[in-house]
């Protein structure tokens, strides 16, 4: 029999090796899942010399800085479908934990993006999309919604305008890229309410501003009156207002539409702002997101949604210092 006071010193001995064990445990005995996973994530970008697209890497950058246990390894494809291919392959044979891409042409990637997604990789397609349905996720802004968006401002101000017919020359992206497909077909649906709208001509500048300065002068050349051109990105947009304004046209009676509506010094808002552009659309880039969905997938295991639909904006003179200023223009 123990007498009271060494049961109690027993007893309170116990609870003592009882609580060393549990608090001492972790530290004795470190897990790995204490370390935090380093995750590797391989960025292929389509052609790093286009300034939506720097923005793009620049907000991927700065989101994975934000988590130490994010390295991040960016290739620039510079609008080479078969470069893209091997940038992915390359990230395949070196290892990594996730893939982001954002497609150059949809076709051509597609089979690159499945064989990612296969190998157990997941794999987030930002902005463009690919064929099919083997990628993890899809995060963009809806381009056949922007193409019906510049489509019925086109329709309305050819009515305000009493313009008819009403001439339209449309810049197009590069042709196998979704947003370009998009972006036509919504306009087409936006113009629909308007009869009078007429799109004369047509080129496909492959969102370049240099493709587009020459097809404008081609274009323009070849029509001697214009009321409306409708380009598929601002890049090309303001390459074709400079090209009006140097031939002498009155470019106040032209409607300019873009598409980007970039918070920069040579961007769609500014633009906009400085009476080149009439109108521009804020196109998302998606980078913070995908970096915040990659955390998820990675992190916490969580099976994220097929598409991820990024918000839209309208931009005019109206509104264009407001919008600056929203964006974090600088
Ligand atoms: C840049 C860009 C943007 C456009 C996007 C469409 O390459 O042309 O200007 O909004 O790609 O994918």
């Amino acid at each position: 029999m123990l007498t009271p006071t060494l049961r109690r010193i027993v007893l309170s001995s116990l609870m003592l090796t009882v609580a060393l064990a549990a608090c001492t445990a972790p530290t004795s005995a470190p897990t790995r899942s204490d370390a935090p996973r380093q995750w590797r994530i391989g960025m292929s970008q389509a052609n790093n010399a286009e300034p939506w697209r720097q923005a793009m890497n620049e907000q991927i950058a700065a989101a994975a800085a934000r988590h130490p246990n994010i390295q991040i390894e960016f290739t620039d494809a510079r609008q080479n479908n078969a470069q893209q291919v091997a940038d992915v392959e390359a990230f395949l044979s070196k290892g990594i934990d996730l893939l982001i891409i954002s497609p150059n042409e949809a076709t051509p990637l597609t089979s690159v993006v499945a064989k990612a997604y296969r190998q157990g990789i997941p794999v987030i397609v930002l902005d463009r999309k690919v064929r099919g349905d083997q990628y993890t996720m899809w995060i963009g802004a809806d381009n056949r919604l922007i193409g019906r968006k510049a489509g019925e401002y086109t329709a309305r101000w050819c009515r305000e305008q009493r313009r008819s017919p009403c001439r339209v020359i449309e810049l197009r992206g590069l042709e196998g890229s979704t947003p370009a497909q998009e972006r036509g077909d919504g306009f087409r649906e936006g113009i629909a309410s308007n009869p009078d709208v007429q799109i004369i001509a047509s080129q496909n500048a492959d969102w370049l501003a240099e493709r587009a300065e020459t097809l404008s002068r081609v274009m323009f050349d070849a029509n001697p009156t214009v009321d409306v051109v409708y380009a598929h990105n601002d890049p090309m947009a303001i390459a074709s207002f400079n090209v009006a304004r140097d031939q002498g046209r009155n470019t106040d009676a032209i409607l300019f539409i873009g598409i980007d509506a970039l918070p920069t010094p040579d961007g769609g808002i500014q633009a906009v702002r400085q009476g080149k552009l009439d109108v521009t659309y804020v196109y998302p880039t998606g980078g913070a997101e995908a970096i915040d969905w990659a955390i998820r997938i990675l992190e916490q295991r969580e099976t994220p949604p097929r598409e991820v639909i990024l918000d839209t904006e309208e931009v005019t003179s109206a509104n264009a210092g407001v919008m600056w200023q929203k964006y974090g223009g600088q």
